[in-house]
């Protein structure tokens, strides 16, 4: 379902100005020159113009390509169903080797389609490319790109856009670092009645293993009164449902003039934003897990029922190493508070297998904590070497057959517990926010409970981004079939 209008009126800026240098100003004002350039090529063509965002990884990068489709919408261009259109922007994930390789792959199917469309622009961004290896090869063997840009500067997008299209050469703008956030651009939402809101940006933990602080600077929260008016402004526009975005959200607010806390910002949210339905956060890292938080949750009747507690591994040895600052036994403390202080929470968590020195015993301890923990879902990935963190020059990297073998008894038991953890709401009528028309059988909507499990229902698409209650018939496995319920529901 598609959002009619941009989140954002439009700042008026008169083009015979001389450019601005303040931003949002200045981004407003190559807007405006994009509109007049898009407007005489879609003349020209004798068509209007189109465009293609294609997301990898995570809520990030989904949340920062609504903010691209925004601007792309606000200067002309019309959304297209495929990579056959005038403007074709991957926004890349570097987080495993295989989220690259799908870049590589799919680029060389653009090129192939840009040969019947000469004037297609193709642009590239997003954590990808904020590796200098990997820009090498695009202006290598990659000439066909017209756009290249980091994730520090992605505000400077319509400033980009235009510099493309008025020029032959390759564009390329990647920054080391930033300290800063542009508020108040336009962002283009993919559902109407629910949105992501980036609280913070970036990651100071450096995890062993990870990438995501080489290519996404320093950790930097954006100022609650920021944060709310965004939330204030989606709530004014029929959004439901938010999804708080941040790499290690527990750590909110630690850096700004006036610190906050991320339990005292949802608080505030909640408070100050009556007409929210559900709050949701992603992503809580363990160190940082108040028990502020934990009675915030506890004590709300907004927050979901649902936390991603990602753990990596259960061997308090491999944690160690892993640079993640908890123990197996810290872990496993923090579920039982958890459990104890809010019975009905869903759990889900990513686990990593494979880690360089990770032997059967570290793998057992991993074993062990998802049958203590629960989960209701694990994300679960094998070891990826990233070329300039530390994990990657460990020399005891584990075999390929080794790691299949362990990632494939971890995947069993998951799924063996998650889907007797999913089955405990059988029999019950709970609140289901449809999201949209199921998309093997349009005679049912799939929503989801506030646990995050998915339900399939029999309803029409009138109900799409209303909250209603489902009688939860049957569990197969990790959704529920149910049938809508006239029952009321009384939440406590
Ligand atoms: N900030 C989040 C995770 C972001 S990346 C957190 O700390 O929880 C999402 C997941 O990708 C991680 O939780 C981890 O399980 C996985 N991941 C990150 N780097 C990886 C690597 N080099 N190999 C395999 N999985 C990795
Ligand atoms: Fe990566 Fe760790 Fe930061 Fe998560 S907390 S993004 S895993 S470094
Ligand atoms: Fe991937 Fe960047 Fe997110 S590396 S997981 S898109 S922060």
């Amino acid at each position: 379902m598609n959002q009619k209008d941009n989140d954002r009126t439009e700042h008026h800026i008169d083009i015979a100005d001389t450019i601005p240098s303040a931003e949002p100003k200045r981004q407003y004002y190559f807007i405006e020159q994009l509109k007049k350039t898009v407007k005489e090529k879609s003349e020209r063509l004798g068509r209007p113009l189109s465009y293609k965002v294609v997301t990898f990884g995570c809520q990030m990068n989904a949340r920062d390509s609504e903010k691209l489709r925004g601007i792309l919408e606000m200067v002309g261009y019309e959304p297209a169903e495929s990579e056959e259109a005038d403007f074709v922007l991957y926004n890349t994930c570097t987080v495993r080797e295989n989220a690259n390789l799908k870049v590589y792959g799919r680029l060389g199917y653009l090129n192939s389609v840009k040969k019947n469309r000469p004037e297609m622009i193709i642009a590239l961004c997003g954590c990808m490319m904020q590796e200098p290896k990997v820009v090498e090869k695009l202006q290598k063997s990659y000439r066909f790109v017209d756009l290249i840009f980091g994730t520090h500067n992605i505000y400077k997008f319509a400033e980009l856009l235009y510099l493309a299209l008025t020029s032959d050469r390759m564009i390329l703008d990647i920054w080391k670092d930033t300290d800063r956030i542009v508020e108040e651009l336009p962002s283009k939402r993919t559902y109407s009645f629910k949105s992501g809101v980036n609280i913070m940006f970036g990651c100071n933990n450096f995890c062993s293993y990870c990438i995501v602080p080489y290519v996404r600077g320093r950790e930097r929260s954006r100022r609650p009164e920021d944060i709310l008016e965004e939330i204030r402004r989606l709530a004014g526009d029929g959004v439901l449902e938010i999804m708080l975005l941040g790499q290690n959200v527990n750590s909110y607010g630690k850096t700004l003039e006036e610190p906050v806390s991320f339990a005292q910002l949802l608080r505030r949210v909640e408070e100050e934003i009556p007409e929210l339905s559900r709050i949701r956060f992603m992503t809580s890292h363990p160190k940082d897990l108040s028990d502020e938080l934990i009675q915030t949750m506890k004590d709300s009747r907004k927050i979901c029922r649902h936390l991603h507690l990602p753990l990596q591994s259960g061997s308090s040895r491999i944690l160690k190493e892993m640079n993640r600052r908890y123990t197996k036994e810290q872990y496993l403390e923090l579920v039982k508070r958890l459990r104890e202080a809010i019975p009905d929470l869903s759990l889900t968590t990513d686990i990593i297998v494979g880690f360089p020195g990770e032997t059967e015993e570290d793998f057992q301890e991993t074993m062990d904590v998802v049958r203590q923990a629960e989960y209701d879902t694990a994300f679960t990935f094998i070891y990826s070497k990233r070329t300039g963190t530390p994990a990657a020059a460990m020399e005891n990297q584990v075999p390929d057959d080794v790691v299949k073998d362990r990632f494939s008894r971890l995947l069993n038991l998951v799924q063996e517990i998650g889907r007797k953890r999913t089955g405990r709401f059988q029999g019950q009528i709970l609140p289901v926010l449809a999201e949209s028309v199921n998309e093997q059988d349009s005679s049912l909507l799939t929503g989801r409970l506030e646990q995050n499990i998915v339900v399939h229902f029999p309803g029409t698409a009138d109900l799409i981004g209303k909250i209603v209650p489902v009688y939860l018939r049957e569990c197969r496995g990790f959704y529920y079939l149910g049938e809508r319920s006239q029952e009321k529901i009384y939440e406590s």
